[in-house]
């Protein structure tokens, strides 16, 4: 099968096309053909090395973690699923990830793809829109009426996690930069704070929930803005302990688990059209498209989700 793979950390010029057998499932297993993939910031971080002392893979790593495709191979345990199905899926972090034109996924990861949703549409979705979902359902738990600020709300998270809130009834502000107030109001945002001439920290007061996607100094400032009580949660960093004593609220780093039967739950929003989503960009499925896509991602000012088209 042809895959784009790294055989060595560094720039985006060590994405390279490489043929590799396809990969054997296990019994728990499918096999996907992939449609559709999707670039999330841990891609590049990890091709740039910055993640090796968490993953301990060989070369060549096939880095990409979302998948939307169609079933051709079923495993002797899988039970829910079978050949033919279209699903989409955040894969376990393997190093035989989705840059490649199939993947295998766990059983319990996966999920039908929304049948109103392209694949490419649906490949935008597992990653971050499970991130998003963890951070405001599993660990912040917003409900009805909470007021919660979202960073960096054009993002690939961002832009899924205000949808969400809005959905479970939040007053929902965001940061992003000037260019993108309408986009992020159209996604539902109540407040638009443009961090390039405002400080959140000085506008917004007594809220409830914090959604941190950038960590460093938006982390610790964040925690002003909160009432005592409140609920920070980072997938950027780590909170500083004794800003959360100092403030009275609890903060806590969230690492994405994946998980089928969530993504489910997001399907069915994206089929009942209360949550859209958000494609900026698509490229091609060769390793210069994948570097031009590493290369719009790490600019860190991607707008929505950037997709990659496979098949
Ligand atoms: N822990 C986990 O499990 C987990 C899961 C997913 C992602 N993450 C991490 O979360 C972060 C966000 O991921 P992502 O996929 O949403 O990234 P992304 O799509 O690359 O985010 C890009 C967005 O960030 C905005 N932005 C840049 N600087 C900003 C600032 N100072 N204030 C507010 N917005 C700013 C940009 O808006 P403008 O163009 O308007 O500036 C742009 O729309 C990454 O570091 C990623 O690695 C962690």
């Amino acid at each position: 099968m042809r895959a784009v793979v790294i055989n060595e950390y560094g720039s985006k010029n060590v994405l390279v096309g490489q043929e590799l057998p396809k990969p054997e499932i296990k019994a728990n297993q499918v096999l996907v053909e992939v449609y559709a993939t999707s670039i999330n910031p841990i891609d590049w971080k990890l091709r740039a090395g910055y993640l090796k002392q968490m993953f301990d893979w060989t070369f060549p790593i096939i880095l990409g973690w979302d998948v939307a495709g169609k079933i051709v191979e079923v495993g002797s345990e899988v039970t829910y699923f079978q050949v033919g199905d279209e699903v989409f899926a955040r894969p376990d972090t393997t190093a035989e990830g989705t840059y490649a034109e199939f993947t295998t996924v766990d059983e319990e990861l996966l999920a039908k793809k929304p049948s109103n949703l392209t694949f490419e549409e649906a490949a935008s979705i597992p990653l971050a829109g499970l991130t998003a979902w963890q951070s405001l359902v599993d660990n912040t738990k917003v409900k009805q009426g909470d007021k919660v600020l979202i960073h960096a709300g054009a993002g690939g998270v961002g832009s899924l996690a205000i949808q969400m809130a809005k959905h479970f009834g939040a007053f929902v502000a965001t940061t992003a930069s000037e260019k993108n107030e309408a986009y992020v109001k159209e996604l539902g945002a109540d407040e638009f704070i443009n961090y390039r001439i405002q400080k959140f920290e000085e506008e917004l007061s007594d809220y409830d929930v914090v959604i941190d996607t950038m960590g460093g100094d938006i982390l610790n400032k964040s925690f002003q803005i909160l009432k005592p009580g409140g609920r920070l949660v980072t997938i950027a960093g780590q909170p500083d302990l004794a800003l959360t004593e100092k403030h009275q609220v609890t903060a806590s780093s969230h690492w994405l688990k994946p998980n089928g039967k969530q993504l489910g739950e997001i399907g069915e929003l994206l089929e009942k059209r209360i949550l859209k989503p958000q494609v900026g960009s698509v490229f091609d499925f060769s390793a210069e498209a994948l570097q031009k896509a590493h290369e719009l991602s790490e600019t860190h000012h991607a707008k929505g989700k950037i997709v990659i088209k496979v098949k």
